[in-house]
């Protein structure tokens, strides 16, 4: 489990935001993402992307994963973004829009071509409706030689929009499509965060959201405003609960009498060996986060 990192809290901020982009180098977010694209308006493109890069090239984010949302390559920014966002050397580029498997594999190509170390990773948007019928095959390209992808991020806003599904409430309309990615996640090993919660003052709401999206397997939620920050870690870390039933279940398994036995019985509730499984997994998060808090101030 060496790559698991928590990516409970994932902020989104506009590159051409200079005032967001110091203030998130204190704040407790476990990951960035210094948005090139919706949020940034045409006429401040290349402001942004100069600013972007140098603040990542300069690297004062301590333990948060920092990522760069791009403008689609076929825009007329796409290219440079990449270039220069992959010279900036961010933990990963963030690929807006992506429909097909083939989408990754280009963008995957224009990295080897030109140099880019495999540790700079792929994240993808998986946001209109294409790539809910293909989030299979997107999410396989993880799997390929030289595949860079780690994580989906939901991107709700647009999949509302091009599908015409009601939005907000309890999502009815997308529940299926946010199931969908999380399959195709679990299916290639990959991370998954949930979409936006606009409304950034509603914090009962932010919270009733979030913790669908937990219910729902994802690992974190983007977020819009550092007000969401607390609240979605709260919801996505592992309580004390989960924590100390973790730990009794890999001192159950550990037992010599349990040695030999796939299902043993533990205070009156049937666990298996997939529980001691996704109890490592449980005291891993916890320990990556607890090692998280201590780089990153
Ligand atoms: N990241 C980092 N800092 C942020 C931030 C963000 N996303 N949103 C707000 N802040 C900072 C502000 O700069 C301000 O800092 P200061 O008080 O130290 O100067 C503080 O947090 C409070 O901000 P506030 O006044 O409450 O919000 P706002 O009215 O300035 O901005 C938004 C509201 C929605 C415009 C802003 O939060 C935003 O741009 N969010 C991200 C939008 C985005 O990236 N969308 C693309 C993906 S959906
Ligand atoms: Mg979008």
């Amino acid at each position: 489990m060496a790559d698991i990192r928590p990516r409970r809290s994932v902020l989104y901020m506009p590159g051409s935001h200079a005032r967001a982009l110091e203030k998130a180098k204190s704040l407790p977010a476990d990951a960035l993402i210094l948005d090139l694209e919706d949020a940034v308006a045409p006429e401040a493109k290349e402001e942004a992307r100069a600013r972007v890069c140098a603040a990542v090239a300069e690297g004062s984010y301590g333990g948060r994963e920092v990522v760069i949302r791009i403008n689609g390559i076929d825009t007329p920014w796409g290219k440079a973004d990449l270039a220069e966002a992959a010279d900036a050397m961010p933990d990963a580029i963030l690929v807006p829009k992506v429909s097909r498997a083939e989408d990754m594999r280009r963008i995957a190509r224009i990295l080897d071509d030109r140099g880019t170390p495999a540790r700079v990773r792929l994240w993808a948007m998986m946001e209109t409706p294409l790539a809910m019928l293909e989030a299979g095959a997107i999410a396989a390209t993880a799997a390929e030689p030289g595949g860079r992808l780690a994580c989906l991020v939901m991107g709700t806003n647009d999949l509302a929009r091009e599908t015409r599904v009601a939005f907000g409430g309890e999502r009815t309309g997308l529940l299926a499509w946010l199931s969908t990615c999380v399959a195709a996640a679990r299916a290639f090993g990959l991370d998954i965060v949930d979409g936006v919660y606009n409304d950034f003052r509603d914090e009962t709401g932010f919270l009733r959201e979030a913790e669908q999206g937990r219910a729902l397997g994802m690992d974190g939620k983007t977020l819009i405003h550092p007000a969401q920050i607390a609240p979605c870690n709260a919801v996505f870390s592992p309580t004390e609960q989960d924590i100390a039933w973790a730990e009794k279940v890999i001192a159950a398994f550990t037992r010599p009498e349990n040695a030999d036995k796939g299902a043993i019985s533990l205070d009156g509730r049937m666990v298996e060996r997939l529980h001691a499984e996704m109890a490592e997994r449980t005291l891993a998060i916890r320990d990556a986060i607890a090692a998280r808090d201590g780089d990153a101030q």
